[in-house]
């Protein structure tokens, strides 16, 4: 059984993104543990990947009004992002060309960016807008007082920013994302739910931790009787984008034809609410029943016309990567987004944050939500949004501070990888050692 033939038996015909197959070879390097450890490798980090590449801010919709803005922060970098004209977002190194002091705080509306020390004030676009006694800067031009702009790309609802002197264009870094999720938009969803936490391990540690579907069995063993996990797709697409799609509601191979289908059925039918449910029949057809039951009550909750949705979209794990690290979902039942970043300059500490993006009800009204942060080692299930979704991450949780730990306690010098379900970790790998400088 492969991903692609659970396709072929489906009712619904999935967006042609899905039937892509990319999968190319990929024996490699074992990973080096230091990565995961080093303070030295974290600083390179820093200077060469945190500093120069594109990663998601925020949505456009976290900045509704002009004036509105926040920081999108990274180690040392703090960037502030701000809707500075009715259609425009603009982000700024948040760093006052006087002596340094950070112009923002945390997020807020302003008419104009004033430094809270000595007074020097910029409007929104970045444009000077002078100093207090400003006889006493007569070698000091106004037009080289812009301030320092980064890119911005806004791409299916997300805000991407580029801190680098030389940014590929968006649209190019990320294909073939932007194909793919034309064909299931996220530009009409809104943030329902978002939940942060930092985390006691390196932020790719905790990031790979959500590229593969190899740890279900042993990590979530109450997956494997509706998950058909060694079944995973994984796609390696251009130096920048990777893919997971695992099939719901067909078990691990070893349990197919042990796990009676009507328990399957019942079993994620939970996942809407119980008016909503149906009563399973005895010979059912469990992808065809389950579309079906998730397309009309999604469609009920959300007030939108699902007649086209495919059972992969409404039941499957469809998950995408962006170099460095963000992971959009595509679909209904799981609409996840994740952002990895590490925390301050420790390699041991990483935040870790996950939206749900669920689709703008057909009355356009929605509540943009503010961020849930739990405290270190505090269970998911206590984040709004989270009830059920929270059980599967804590048992993510719980492995990775002894990820850390044995990383830093090992005497072996490399992590080994799978061929193929830890493939996209391989992937992320070779595009950090050239992002780095390190493939030469
Ligand atoms: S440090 Fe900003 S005005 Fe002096
Ligand atoms: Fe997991």
């Amino acid at each position: 059984m492969t991903y692609q033939s659970v396709l072929d038996a489906d009712p619904q015909r999935p967006p042609p993104a899905l039937r892509a197959v990319s999968a190319p070879w990929t024996p490699g390097p074992d990973i080096a543990v230091d990565r995961y450890t080093s303070r030295k490798f974290a600083r390179l980090e820093h200077e060469r990947l945190w500093k120069n590449s594109w990663q998601m801010a925020c949505r456009a919709e976290h900045l509704p009004t002009v004036g509105d803005h926040l920081l999108y922060e990274v180690g040392d970098l703090s960037l502030i992002v701000v809707r500075s004209g009715p259609d425009t977002i603009k982000a700024f190194h948040n760093s006052c060309l006087h002596r340094g002091t950070t112009l923002v705080e945390g997020r807020g509306n302003a008419a104009l960016f004033k430094c809270p020390f000595h007074g020097f004030a910029w409007s929104l676009d970045g444009t000077f807008r002078g100093m207090p006694a400003a006889w006493d800067f007569p070698h000091v031009e106004a037009g080289s007082m812009q301030l320092p702009e980064v890119a911005v790309a806004q791409w299916q609802g997300f805000v991407f920013v580029h801190p680098g002197t030389d940014p590929e264009p968006f649209e190019r870094y990320a294909a073939p994302l932007p194909d793919h999720f034309a064909q299931h938009p996220l530009d009409g969803r809104y943030v329902a739910h978002h939940a942060c936490q930092v985390v006691a391990a390196n932020w790719k540690a905790v990031m790979e931790a959500f590229l593969e579907g190899y740890h279900l069995s042993t990590t979530h063993p109450h997956t494997i009787r509706f998950a058909n996990d060694f079944e995973t797709q994984y796609d390696l697409f251009g130096p920048n984008v990777s893919r997971l799609m695992q099939a719901i509601g067909i078990p691990t191979s070893a349990l197919i034809g042990r796990v009676p289908p009507d328990e399957i059925a019942r079993t994620i039918q939970k996942m809407v609410p119980s008016a909503d449910r149906r009563d399973v029949p005895e010979d059912v057809d469990v992808r065809a029943f389950l579309g079906d039951v998730f397309r009309t009550s999604y469609a009920r909750r959300w007030r939108m016309d699902l007649t086209d949705a495919s059972e992969a979209e409404l039941l499957d794990s469809i998950q995408y990567f962006l170099f460095p690290n963000f992971a959009p979902w595509m679909g209904y039942s799981l609409p996840i987004t994740y952002r990895f970043r590490p925390w301050g300059d420790d390699p041991g500490h990483s935040l870790m944050e996950i939206m749900l993006l669920h689709p703008v009800p057909a009355d356009g009204s929605f509540e943009t939500a503010a961020e849930h942060w739990l405290e270190p080692g505090e269970s998911w299930t206590h984040a709004p949004g989270f009830e059920a979704l929270g059980l599967v991450i804590d048992q993510d949780m719980e492995n990775l501070p002894r990820v850390q730990k044995g990383l830093r306690a090992a005497s072996h010098r490399a992590v080994v990888l799978a061929d193929y379900q830890e493939s996209r970790i391989r992937h992320f790998h070779a595009r950090l050692d050239q992002q780095l400088g390190l493939d030469g």
